[in-house]
């Protein structure tokens, strides 16, 4: 081990709150789908910042965008207008097939901002008891009181008890269990597609059930695309693949390509619900955010990424359908799931990074993968060639 890696490991047992499982590697320098850690070795990323990195790093374009902004205006704050803030909303909402946004730093403070417009649009009705809020059993949606209250799990609750009150909880995919909604429901919340445990894909019905309901008893259907959003699955958002709109949309991770940012946009009906003094986030939206964010959709365009997204989803999932001792592989575009039908899930992240692709296990059997959506066909292929090798 060289010096710098043994003092970073030191310094981190030390000095960081033990939050994070870490990888034994220390990562100095990235490129494209592969970083390199302080011993020199070299990994093909898998995990890319957890569905983050959306460009690999070191793209340089972004690079340069943010460099630039930088030097001129990184923060001021909400009290201005500032240039790149209202041109990146007007371009993400029509994108988004949204109206307004509301700019933060996190998938977790998106949904915040989410569920306090949801319960402002109802107190404006004047029933004082429309305050339930709809969630689904095995879903994330970040690591706040609200958002905790909001994931249905109970491990990620138990040591943080009272939670807020006022949530209920169903089964994901269960339209029986949508009797629960009615007129003193505020709001649903949901993802497309669960992805933090273990990538499980609504149904078209499911989704379409909801929407009704949500109709019938006035209620907003927020959907969380935190993790599924910005192109991850093949499409600019994972509802455009079912046909079926939300009221609320909340995005993070790979908005900023990396550069923390968060956003929940709402449609013409809760676009203006709040008024100054609402909500707030003293980073939210600030230049250098919202110029990286314009960076990042001005490159997806120019590299087509949605429908490499798109090919490299399916080629690598024909591929991992290979592996032995396989359960399932499902998702859409490159938000991935593996489930085997063995507890191998652990050796295959542990062993992998041995032998140069970081994947992420979730519980023992399942392997969760969001690669960049800039991956070529021979990463995939080395990636496919490692877990056949430590599954042999
Ligand atoms: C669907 C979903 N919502 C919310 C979050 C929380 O995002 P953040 O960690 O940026 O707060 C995540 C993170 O994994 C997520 O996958």
């Amino acid at each position: 081990m060289t010096d710098l890696t043994k003092e970073i490991m030191t310094l981190d047992e030390d000095y960081v709150m033990h939050t994070y499982g870490r990888f034994p590697i220390v990562i100095e320098r990235g490129e494209g789908c592969y970083c390199y850690d302080t011993e020199g070795n070299k990994y093909l990323d898998l995990i890319g910042g957890i569905a983050v990195n959306i460009l690999g790093y070191g793209d340089p374009v972004l690079g340069e965008a943010i460099g630039k902004q930088a030097k001129n205006i990184i923060h001021t704050s909400n009290l201005f207008y500032t240039i790149p803030q209202p041109r990146l909303a007007k371009r993400l909402t029509t994108l988004a097939g949204m109206r307004k946004a509301f700019f933060c730093n996190s998938g977790a403070e998106a949904n915040e901002a989410a569920l306090k417009l949801a319960r402002k649009a109802a107190k404006l009705t004047g029933r004082e008891t429309k305050t339930k809020i709809v969630s689904t059993y095995n879903s994330f949606h970040g690591r706040t009181l609200g958002a905790i209250t909001a994931t249905g799990q109970e491990k990620y609750q138990k040591s943080f008890l009272p939670l807020i009150p006022g949530f209920d909880y169903i089964e994901y995919n269960n339209i029986e269990q949508l009797d629960i909604i009615d007129d003193d429901t505020c709001a649903v919340i949901v993802e497309p597609i669960q992805g933090e445990s273990g990538v499980h894909p609504a149904t078209g019905e499911f989704l379409l059930a909801l929407r009704e309901k949500c109709d019938k008893y006035n209620v907003a259907l927020i959907f969380d695309e935190v993790q599924t959003g910005m192109g991850r699955t093949g499409k600019l958002f994972a509802y455009m693949h079912f046909g079926v709109k939300p009221n609320i949309l909340t995005s993070a991770k790979m908005i900023g390509g990396g550069f923390p940012m968060g956003c929940c946009m709402a449609d013409e009906k809760y676009m203006d619900i709040f008024t100054p003094g609402d909500h707030a986030s003293t980073f939210g939206g600030t230049p250098l955010a919202c110029t990286a964010a314009m960076t990042v959709l001005d490159r997806m365009e120019e590299l087509n990424l949605l429908e490499n997204c798109t090919k490299m989803g399916e080629y690598f999932m024909e591929k991992l359908k290979t592996l032995p001792h396989l359960k399932e592989v499902r998702g859409k575009g490159l938000l991935i799931g593996v489930e085997f039908d063995k507890p191998v899930a652990k050796t295959i992240s542990t062993e992998g990074f041995k032998h140069g692709v970081i994947m992420n296990s979730i519980g023992d059997s399942i392997i969760r993968l969001v690669p960049p959506l800039i991956i070529k066909k021979e990463d995939i292929d080395f990636a496919v060639d490692v877990i056949k090798k430590i599954m042999n």
